[in-house]
């Protein structure tokens, strides 16, 4: 399979934001991804449901919701009916992640679980069969821009592995620092979504950015 390209919007521009997405909508771009914070689960916040919404208005591609919020179970409604096409929550943040897991699937949208730098890849055994996606974080998560963790090819890997005996068709994304220098070592780690907000944006020709990711 060749590997997706997520956007991360917390990049872009807010002010211009259908602009943004129409450029997204025009580039190699695959899906729209979007960070969800609140203040407690991270040291920030970013957008909510209104955002959302008008992110969904202009979006020509799937909106990859990536929650870092604590008790995400009490919003995974709310976030459908934004206009959430995958929903994915943090296995950090999540008491009773296989419910969670299969409250989003119900709801009808593709359901994954994130992990922190911390959090080891062993402790996805029981949920993986679940999900269609699981986005490592190569950061610890929070802000756009900060420097790639290098251990995270290491648990890219780990997780191929997994995957390959519990669920092989599983979309396996990386999300924070990701740019050229690291791409091509992701990828034949096993990653097959790549995430990029500062890479993309801070671009000066923004498609361009977004397809030498893609042409790897
Ligand atoms: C960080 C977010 C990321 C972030 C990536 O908490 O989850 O999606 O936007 O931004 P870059 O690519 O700049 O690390
Ligand atoms: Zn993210």
């Amino acid at each position: 399979m060749t590997h997706l390209i997520a956007p991360s919007i917390l990049g872009a521009d807010f002010g211009n934001l259908q602009r943004q997405i129409e450029m997204l909508n025009n580039s190699a771009a695959d899906w729209i991804h979007v960070d969800v914070m609140d203040g407690l689960f991270v040291p920030n916040i970013s957008l909510g449901f209104p955002v959302i919404g008008a992110i969904k208005k202009h979006a020509r591609k799937p909106l990859n919701l990536h929650l870092m919020i604590v008790d995400p179970d009490r919003y995974l409604q709310r976030f459908k009916a934004a206009g959430a096409d995958h929903i994915l929550v943090h296995y950090e943040a999540c008491t009773h992640l296989h419910r969670t897991i299969h409250a989003i699937k119900e709801l009808g949208c593709l359901a994954g679980v994130a992990i922190n730098p911390h959090t080891p890849v062993a402790l996805l055994a029981d949920i993986i069969a679940d999900v269609a996606i699981v986005l490592v974080m190569s950061v610890n998560p929070g802000f756009g821009g900060q420097q790639f963790i290098e251990q995270t090819y290491r648990k890219i890997s780990e997780l191929k592995s997994l995957s390959d005996k519990s669920n092989p068709g599983l979309l396996i994304e990386v999300d924070g620092g990701v740019s050229p220098q690291n791409a091509a070592k992701l990828i034949a780690a096993g990653a097959n979504v790549l995430v990029a907000g500062s890479f993309v944006f801070a671009a000066e020709d923004q498609p361009a950015a977004i397809w030498s990711l893609k042409n790897i």
